[in-house]
């Protein structure tokens, strides 16, 4: 029980380390809370025209979601902790993301972090979900709206992946469905700039 409640606390420790803001101000650039979407995620660093900082912001951010998921998938074995306490670890690490304590409890969307966390679980998951991401964001250019549509059809893929075993894939289908609910509450502002046809595409820079 304890262990479990440690490893929880750790991963949320570790997702609060709000990446974009720790790398911008390292590389020099502008805090991405003061242009573009004013979300700190890869997205609106990308806004500042710094691939790398784009780039790094984003690897970090899907690292700090990997990282929980995989400790407890390869330590957590002898103290009783399993697949489904390595999704709460995932879960656990992003909303760290979302309301960090290092920073004020104002943290980013949780894309890139969702990303790391899935990797961690399943890599087919990833790649199926990252896939779905890819295809809506070629024909559309909106990451936002790509984001939303992969992490609430992650769920869904992973009761697929695994259909034989519905009745043991519990915990972790219940911690993918509450990270796409946050992920896209998180979003309700891409969600009305969308609507109002507002929404920026990929490429644009800050304003
Ligand atoms: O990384 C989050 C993405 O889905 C949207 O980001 O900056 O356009 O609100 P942004």
């Amino acid at each position: 029980m304890w262990i479990q409640v440690g490893a929880v606390l750790t991963s949320y420790l570790v997702g609060s380390l709000s990446f974009a803001v720790i790398v911008s101000r390292l590389m020099g650039l502008s805090d991405p809370r003061s242009y573009g979407s004013k979300n700190p995620g890869a997205t609106n660093v990308l806004r500042s025209g710094s691939k790398k900082a784009a780039i790094l912001t984003l690897l970090l951010d899907a690292l700090k979601g990997w990282l929980p998921v995989a400790a407890v998938l390869t330590f957590g074995q002898p103290y009783g902790l399993g697949a489904g306490a390595a999704a709460l670890a995932g879960l656990a690490a992003f909303l760290g993301h979302l309301y960090p304590v290092f920073f004020g409890f104002k943290g980013g969307k949780g894309v890139a972090t969702a990303v790391g966390v899935l990797v961690g679980v399943n890599g087919l998951l990833a790649l199926a979900t990252v896939g779905t991401f890819a295809i809506v964001v070629f024909f559309s250019r909106y990451v936002s709206l790509a984001s939303m549509v992969a992490a609430v059809f992650a769920p869904v893929f992973y009761l697929f992946g695994d259909g034989a075993a519905w009745n043991a894939v519990g915990a972790e289908v219940l911690c993918l469905s509450v990270m796409a609910l946050l992920l896209v509450w998180r979003h309700r502002e891409n969600i009305n700039r969308l609507l109002a046809g507002t929404e920026s595409k990929l490429g644009a820079k800050k304003a």
